[in-house]
């Protein structure tokens, strides 16, 4: 139909109703909740500022042990934080947010040269959440670019707008680094670093190995912005993620059985915690539903980059962190058993993690 064309295209005509492909039933709608620019609503109401990480302390020798309190608390009461002064550099940042914007901006026929219903392919572009088994589609199109084996993906990656490839493997290897001396922390917050014949060492050789995918979204502008969502509520897969999300502010997390707005902090990643690390955790670190809101005033443009182990390593609990006390809370899961559950049914209406149980 039209609609597996995207939002961006059907936008290229003014429109002033949203289509009723994309209308919720009214009971999964976004009433609850608000956005800055929607103007009926009230805005400030949930706005939530996420416990901050900063970066630099966790580099810092005295510093460390308060900022891995920190980093702890956060990945068990929100399983997200804001992290700042992470080191990337700015304008790594804003090539990548410059260059995705760019990317959306060209004509349909340029962008679909990238259409694949395949999951393994080193590059992806599309609409919805899932828009081979969505019923109601969401008001987003995506690039996804998968970052494994480095060497072997970057020639399938987009040529056009021209620096895109360039930009994207940058911002791909600094995340990836990130990630890595984020991931060592967060170890280290489970008391799983310093241990003598711990697997702490030997799982960081594997995540150097890891897989790595990056989500460019775009969420146009919606003239009836109530009636759908950006994204369904869903929680990430992989180990950690790291968002950069423009100054148009969307993402809402689950907290405390409630949608709060995430505000956007310049220049830092919004980072979660996901179904991976939640398992590997024992259910120690929470992987948390969260969704996507859009308005009618600003399009909006994001950037997630999803980490995790070898697509082919298994994920458990970790044998440190299971005892009388703390029995094993989940199974062992593999990607394609993900990969399995999110191709059987609605992501939206049920939680892989619950699956693992
Ligand atoms: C995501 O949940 O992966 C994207 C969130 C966002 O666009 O803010
Ligand atoms: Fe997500």
């Amino acid at each position: 139909s039209q609609y597996q064309k995207g939002v961006k295209h059907l936008c290229e005509n003014v429109i002033s109703r949203v289509p009723s492909k994309y209308i919720l039933p009214v009971q999964e709608r976004p009433s609850r909740t608000v956005g800055i620019e929607t103007a009926t609503s009230n805005v400030n109401r949930q706005l939530t500022s996420l416990p901050l990480v900063d970066f630099a302390e966790l580099r810092s020798l005295s510093d460390r042990p308060r900022a891995l309190r920190l980093l702890a608390k956060a990945c068990e009461q929100y399983g997200f934080f804001q992290l700042v002064n992470h080191g990337i550099p700015s304008n790594v940042i804003s090539s990548m947010t410059d260059a995705s914007s760019r990317f959306f901006e060209q004509p349909y026929e340029e962008r679909a040269k990238y259409m694949s219903s395949d999951m393994t392919s080193p590059v992806r572009y599309g609409t919805s959440f899932n828009q081979s088994k969505d019923k109601v589609f969401c008001w987003r199109d995506f690039l996804k670019l998968t970052y494994h084996p480095m060497s072997q993906v970057l020639p399938h990656w987009p040529s056009s707008p021209a620096d895109m490839r360039e930009v994207a493997a940058t911002y791909a290897q600094e995340t990836k680094q990130l990630f890595l001396e984020l991931m060592d922390a967060v170890l280290e917050s489970l008391g799983l670093s310093q241990l003598p014949g711990d697997d702490s060492i030997n799982i960081m050789e594997q995540f150097q190995e890891g897989s790595q995918l990056m989500v460019v979204n775009c969420y146009p502008q919606c003239p009836e912005p109530d009636l759908t969502l950006g994204m369904p509520p869903h929680s990430d897969y992989g180990f950690l993620t790291l968002l950069l999300q423009d100054q148009v502010q969307g993402l809402q997390i689950l907290h405390r059985e409630d949608w709060v707005t995430v505000k956007p902090i310049p220049g830092a990643f919004v980072v979660n915690v996901g179904d991976h690390l939640e398992i590997f955790s024992n259910g120690r670190y929470k992987s948390v539903l969260h969704r996507v809101l859009v308005n009618s005033a600003r399009s909006r443009i994001s950037v997630a980059t999803l980490h995790s182990l070898p697509c082919e390593c298994t994920i458990r609990p970790s044998s440190k962190l299971i005892d009388e006390s703390n029995p094993r809370q989940y199974k062992d899961t593999d990607f394609a058993s993900f990969l399995e559950y999110i191709s059987s049914c609605e992501p939206k209406k049920k939680n892989f993690l619950e699956s693992r149980k």
